[in-house]
């Protein structure tokens, strides 16, 4: 009865990393998916984790199911970290917080949200986005639609396009962006240019929907979020969705958070309603041990302060790596000017490589990236960063 169902090709990022665990090869350089590595190669436990896990196993006394929209200690937790403690929409108790398996599970959940709520509402991204962006609205029954974000000569947010794009968008349209580290390109808007889309947000009507999955690794915590700040102003709502797997490093407990701010808290409570009908009908209740981590780290004051300083570290090795390939490539006397690696934030970069350069790499220098030519610095090392820079170069 199966015979006719077609094959379909791997994913363009985790179908990597089955062609990286096949390769043989024993110098091979992994830069496709978005994991933070050390210097020497590995993704640690951070040590926070450790210990709340030790208080986890010491003090866990049941297995019981937890409530539909997650761990209350987690939901209570995850608006402040979000939009710090003093904002109107904490403060004033508006924000409806469900815990989500990722941050995958979060925009599932929210593009299930918009479809039940908003049924002829579309979704637009920006062009280009992570890959499986448009395959969750679509699964959910969402039209999908781009924007215009990246000058790829100049290597940044082409912002007049941006903006012109925006104005474009029907009033009551889903706004999808990533509020810091874009994903794939690097490329964030500044402070100021945040400002005018959340402007242009607000007059037009638009519901932002904000990717947040990379909160700490572009300049801090707080500072990552304060372009989320801007699309959670009075009389805006906005759907946010974090994620615990990068700035915790706990990718394979998935554990995230979708966050819907209102602007009224007699919206609160319909809002949860339509969210735990959609988990409900979709996983039922999420799993304990990734948000229990995460809620033990958050109330304890010195493991939470033991956390900054391991999320810090993590942003400042990506930093310095961004400073050694830019400096690596310019030894590597190529025509091609990389200095541009350096301004950008997070964990990806859009390398400008070719689909065909890409592909070289991959079979003539065991270096993985992926097709786009987007690059996660934080697989680099100093030791992998001299034969990366001669490869890249010998490919140019
Ligand atoms: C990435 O973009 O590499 C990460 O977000 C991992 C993923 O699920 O694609």
């Amino acid at each position: 009865m199966f015979e006719a169902i077609p094959l379909l090709p791997p994913d363009p990022i985790l179908g990597l990393t089955e062609a990286v665990q096949r390769d043989p090869r024993p110098h091979k350089i992994n830069l496709s998916v978005g994991v933070y590595r050390d210097d020497r190669g590995q993704t640690p436990v951070l040590r926070c984790v450790k210990v709340a896990e030790q208080r986890l196993l010491e003090s866990e006394a049941t297995k019981l199911y937890l409530p539909i929209e997650g761990l209350p200690t987690f939901n209570r937790l995850v608006p402040p970290l979000l939009l710090g403690d003093s904002h109107p929409a904490v403060t004033e108790n508006r924000c409806a917080t469900v815990q989500t398996p990722g941050g995958t599970g979060a925009l599932r959940v929210a593009a299930d949200f918009v479809k039940r709520n908003f049924p002829r509402a579309q979704v637009w991204h920006s062009d280009p986005t992570w890959p499986n962006h448009p395959q969750i609205f679509s699964a959910a029954g969402v039209s999908v639609r781009a924007y215009a974000y990246y000058d790829a000569t100049r290597r940044e947010v082409d912002f007049a396009r941006l903006v012109d794009s925006l104005q474009q968008i029907p009033a009551g349209d889903v706004l999808l962006l990533h509020p810091s580290c874009h994903n794939p390109t690097g490329a964030d808007p500044t402070a100021e240019q945040w400002r005018t889309l959340a402007d242009i947000a607000a007059e037009r009507r638009l519901i932002p929907l904000l990717d947040f999955a990379y909160q700490g690794f572009g300049s801090g915590l707080a500072e990552d979020a304060e372009a989320v700040r801007q699309f959670c102003r009075p009389g805006m709502a906005s759907l946010i969705c974090s994620s615990f797997s990068k700035n915790f490093a706990l990718y394979n407990e998935r554990v995230g958070a979708l966050t819907a701010v209102v602007d009224d808290p007699a919206q609160v409570e319909p809002v949860m309603s339509q969210l735990k009908a959609v988990v409900r009908s979709s996983y039922s209740n999420p799993p304990a041990h990734g948000a229990q981590i995460v809620a033990t780290v958050l109330s304890d004051p010195s493991l939470r302060q033991q956390w900054y300083d391991e999320l810090r570290h993590m942003r400042e090795r990506i930093q310095l790596m961004r400073s050694a390939f830019a400096r690596t490539m310019s030894e590597c006397q190529t025509q091609r000017d990389f200095s541009f690696i350096q301004h950008q934030r997070g964990m990806f970069s859009f390398s400008g490589l070719t689909p065909v350069q890409v592909q070289q790499l991959r079979e003539q220098h065991a270096i993985y990236m992926v097709n786009n030519g987007r690059i996660n610095v934080a697989g680099m090392s100093g030791a992998t960063m001299a034969p990366l820079c001669q490869a890249i170069a010998a490919v140019l």
